[in-house]
């Protein structure tokens, strides 16, 4: 039975329409046009639709959206801002410095995986500001490319670690 539920994305809140069981993949979608979550799999499998949930990387296509309710959700459109808080900016930058390193090491294809991708590496790059190329394997292992770009993928969450350590521009 559809619902009003309030939940904070991207550090507003929105009042929803929406049975509490529904994915929040898809009341991102629908009720708030967030378009950076992709559907893949619906099956918490491939990581296309990973969002942030109090910073932890989380399958929208498997959450249920009431779950979230007091929790605070981060889409790839907020990323930036999200970056901006953790490091204490005055400001947003246009891009997460990953977002920046994906494009410089043409590290993306079709683009598909590229939301799920940057959620997980930029989780990752919170915890771990200097992962090892193991630590960033095991962290990526549940984010599947169909366009097999990993290596790409894996140097660039390297090159971004670089940049964030001020080591590289
Ligand atoms: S669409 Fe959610 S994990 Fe694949
Ligand atoms: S670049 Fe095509 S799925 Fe990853």
């Amino acid at each position: 039975m559809t619902t009003k539920l309030n939940i904070k994305v991207n550090e507003h809140v929105s009042a929803v329409s929406a049975a509490p069981d529904t994915p929040l993949l898809y009341v991102l979608a629908d009720e708030l046009a967030l378009k950076g979550p992709r559907f893949g799999c619906g099956l918490a499998q491939c990581g296309s639709c990973s969002v942030l949930v109090d910073g932890v990387e989380t399958r929208a296509c498997v959450t249920p959206v009431a779950s979230v309710q007091g929790k605070s959700v981060t889409t790839l459109e907020g990323l930036p801002a999200w970056y901006a808080r953790q490091h204490k900016l005055p400001q947003a930058p246009a891009m997460h410095p990953l977002q920046q390193a994906l494009i410089d090491e043409q590290a993306l294809q079709c683009g598909y995986c590229y939301n799920g991708m940057i959620i997980k590496g930029a989780e990752l790059l919170a915890r771990n500001a200097a992962p090892s190329d193991a630590q960033i394997r095991q962290a990526m292992n549940g984010h599947l490319c169909r366009c097999g770009t990993y290596p790409r993928i894996l140097r660039a969450i390297s090159r971004a670690a670089a940049v964030i350590a001020g080591e590289r521009t």
